[in-house]
């Protein structure tokens, strides 16, 4: 008897951080792993690297159709690839604005469509969104970053109804702070800094913000949250990974009066 062939797996951004650990974690258990960066870097261990640009219809087209080429199927899809875009909603730009968009919304769009007919026709398939704890409370000085997040997970809850009747299961995972290098790699808007009514607040809220990530826990725990769907069964929206104490603020948002919630949260970033 022959063994079956190894379920296929796609991970956007998976050269660094989140997308890095998924990579390396499914490919360990026996998954046939592409990770995607936007420029040729070594790809993680056990995987197959292929350059994509979630913001480039023609990028997503070829990097997809690269995959089918080679195994005619894509059983798991990890959305992971993005950015945190700071600054006061006044000091963005729509053209910045736009971008992060590009990026974290319509770039899981794109993948999507591109994924979701070889899906249907195979009649299953998972989609694993990866969101924010930003996509269930919108943050200061993160308004962008947490609009494009709040807008994924609008979209997440309509397309996992949708794709049900064909097999296909869509997910939420809201990762709280983890340790990456979404700290080095977040875009200020041009601008923030000297000259802007916010700077103080906003270097400020951004302190905390770098302080709490590069606290934060390590990716592999989202990994194996995605590890634990990709080796399931049942699919709930969404799962929320990280400490406790941030986890639990998105209870604390639909428990207190929402007067006190702000209160806290703005307290927390020194608002
Ligand atoms: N770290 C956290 O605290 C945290 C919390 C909640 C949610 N998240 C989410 O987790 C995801 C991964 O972030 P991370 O923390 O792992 O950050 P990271 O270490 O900065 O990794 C981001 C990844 O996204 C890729 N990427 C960025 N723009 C892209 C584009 N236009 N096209 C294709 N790939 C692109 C990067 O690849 P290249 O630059 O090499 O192309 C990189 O591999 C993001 O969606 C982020 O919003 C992170």
């Amino acid at each position: 008897m022959t063994a079956p062939a190894p379920r296929v797996a796609l991970i956007t951004g998976a050269s660094s951080g989140i997308g890095h650990a998924c990579a390396t974690l499914l490919a360990s258990h026996g998954l046939k792993v592409y990770g995607t960066a936007r420029q040729a870097v070594s790809a993680p261990e056990g995987c197959t690297l292929l350059t994509l640009d979630v913001t480039r219809d023609d990028s997503v087209t070829q990097a997809v159709g690269e995959v089918l080429s080679r195994e005619g199927r894509i059983d798991v899809v990890v959305n992971n690839a993005g950015y945190g875009l700071a600054g006061s909603i006044e000091d963005t730009s729509l053209d910045e604005a736009r971008l992060q968009f590009e990026t974290n919304f319509f770039g899981v769009m794109r993948v999507c469509k591109a994924v979701l007919p070889t899906m249907r026709l195979l009649q299953g398939g998972l989609i694993v969104n990866i969101s924010s704890l930003g996509g269930a409370i919108g943050l200061p000085f993160q308004g962008l970053y947490s609009a494009s997040k709040f807008a994924l997970e609008g979209f997440t809850e309509a397309l996992r109804q949708e794709v049900r009747p064909f097999g296909i299961h869509a997910v939420l995972i809201q990762p709280g702070d983890i340790q990456t290098r979404i700290t080095q790699n977040r875009v200020r808007a041009q601008a923030t800094g000297p000259g802007s009514t916010y700077q103080e607040h906003f270097e400020g809220a951004l302190k905390v913000i770098e302080r709490e990530e590069q606290a934060g826990i390590p990716p592999d725990a989202v990994a194996q949250q995605v590890l634990r769907l990709v080796m399931g069964r049942s699919f709930r929206v969404r799962y929320r990974v990280g400490r406790l104490s941030q986890t639990s603020s998105v209870a604390a948002k639909a428990i207190l009066p929402s007067g006190m919630f702000e209160k806290a949260l703005m307290s927390f970033y020194g608002l």
